[in-house]
């Protein structure tokens, strides 16, 4: 059913009320531009060809669409923005006489699979459109029936008299009709309206007339077609998001402390008994296996963790992988390419860069390890720094099976600590420490002067 089915996704408008640089339909609702939401809908509902009609911000849009390397989409600009039906005909060359068109809007992020399925359904060869019924239904066009209950048209708001303006059911702008047909309505649409412009509302009343019956459907909920134009509405649609998405991972068993208080910008994927407490984002592709805790007010991204691991508070995790049983934080940062087995812990003010820790290896306190390989059951002091960089480059220092580095010690990469070697604290390390023995390098004369005096305030 859905194989002949081709998207035109309007895109056109300037979203002059946003007061942004940004194009508005690459504004992000929970992570990702409203967009992505729409296409990525559409693809879900089984749509498999779309066309984007592109004005305002062409540019920016087609640099984010170059980022997705989706074959099947193609994009028209619409240089001048004369209205909705002048839009969908700027994409109609590229869409065979055979489809079933549907009308798409970039900024109506929030609509569903389900919905879209269930208005191409009801078209089957014909004309269906997708209403709802709004108490309050101002800005809208209304849906005008006959009689008989059949559509015979849509009036936009500022052409409707008093009387058509008291109905309730509005056209969400989102429809579904034969190509060929819809071809032919576009070419008689004129601009002889109050706004002068082109209404794609208007091939309603086309398709009536020519005994086309047009069938309804009713969206689920008013919150899944309301488009977006300003910072609030935007904010509107990411609560919203927000709400349902969080609604789905409790009823995959996800345990929130406060699901208000929760942000998702990205896929989150749960084992059983996770728990999240307030104020976490979770961004990109984030996997937590059973029994995974995260504490409040951390944030992970691209972030895979172990079983049994507890990340506790004020933690930042970015493109890392932790294994199971660790304790990450309070106050972590794990920078990406950071690579942990299990049992790992790693404390508080601790800063780890493309670095693998070993199972068992702990670094509790203030340390910064870059570029390094850590053994197992390793233990970095407090205030160990891997002296990564040369101001120009980058180097590798690799630590050996149950070292232990005291604090407060430098490790001048390129430098290999032996396995079991111990590093006395404050030592700087600039040559190869052997296995299993200390290896110590700090001034030798500690002096004590008995004729000292403690300064005095004068
Ligand atoms: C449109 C519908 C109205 C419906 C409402 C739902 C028409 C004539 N009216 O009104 O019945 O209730 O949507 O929100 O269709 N666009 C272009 N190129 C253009 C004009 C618009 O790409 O030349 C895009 C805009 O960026 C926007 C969308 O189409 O995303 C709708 O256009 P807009 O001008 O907002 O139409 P409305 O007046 O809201
Ligand atoms: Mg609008």
């Amino acid at each position: 059913m859905t194989d002949r089915v081709h998207a035109i996704v309007l895109a056109a408008g300037q979203g002059t009320r946003m007061k942004s640089l940004r194009p508005k339909v690459l504004h992000a609702v929970g992570g990702k531009p409203m967009l992505g939401h729409v296409l990525d809908t559409a693809a879900a509902a089984g749509i498999r060809q779309a066309h984007l009609v592109l004005g305002h911000g062409a540019d920016q849009v087609q640099d984010w669409l170059a980022t997705r390397a989706d074959d099947a989409l193609k994009s028209v600009i619409q240089r001048q923005q004369l209205g909705t039906a002048h839009a969908v005909l700027q994409a109609m060359p590229d869409v065979p006489d055979t489809a079933l068109v549907i009308v798409l809007y970039g900024d109506v992020p929030l609509i569903s699979a389900a919905t879209l399925e269930a208005l191409i359904e009801a078209a089957a060869d014909g004309f269906a459109l997708l209403t709802v019924t709004l108490d309050e239904p101002r800005g809208y066009g209304r849906i005008l029936r006959d009689g008989a209950g059949r559509v015979t048209g849509i009036v936009e708001e500022n052409d409707a008299t008093a009387e058509q303006r008291a109905i309730r059911e509005i056209n969400t702008g989102l429809m579904v009709a034969p190509a060929r047909r819809l071809k032919r309505w576009l070419s008689h649409v004129g601009n002889n309206n109050a706004k002068r412009e082109y209404y794609l509302t208007d091939v309603v009343g086309l398709a009536a007339r020519d005994g086309v019956s047009i069938r309804t459907v009713s969206a689920a909920s008013p919150e899944e077609v309301e488009g977006v134009n300003d910072m609030l509405q935007l904010a509107r649609a990411e609560r919203v998001f927000q709400r349902r998405e969080v609604q789905r991972l409790q009823r995959d068993g996800l345990y929130l402390a406060d699901p208000s208080r929760f942000d998702l910008r990205g896929a989150l994927t749960i084992g059983r008994d996770v728990r999240i407490d307030v104020g976490v984002i979770i961004e990109g592709a984030v996997e937590l296996a059973d029994g995974v805790s995260v504490g409040p007010y951390s944030v992970l991204r691209n972030v895979r963790v172990g079983a049994g691991t507890r990340i506790e508070s004020h933690s930042w995790l970015d493109d890392a992988v932790v294994g199971s049983h660790c304790i990450i934080g309070p106050y972590a940062r794990l920078r990406p390419g950071s690579l942990l087995g299990d049992q790992v812990h790693i404390g508080n003010f601790v800063e780890l860069k493309k670095t693998t820790v070993g199972d068992g290896s702990k670094a509790n306190h203030l340390a910064y390890v870059g570029d390094a390989v850590v053994g197992e059951r390793v233990n970095i002091g407090a205030g160990v720094i891997t002296c990564n960089y040369d101001g120009a480059n980058k180097f590798t220092t690799v630590i050996g099976d149950d070292a232990f580095i005291g604090t407060d010690s430098q490790l001048i990469a390129p430098v290999t600590i032996g396995r079991g070697a111990y590093i006395a604290a404050g030592s700087t390390i600039a040559k190869d420490a052997p296995e299993d023995q200390l290896t110590i390098n700090r001034a030798r004369d500690q002096r004590a002067i008995s004729s000292w005096v403690r300064p005095r305030k004068r």
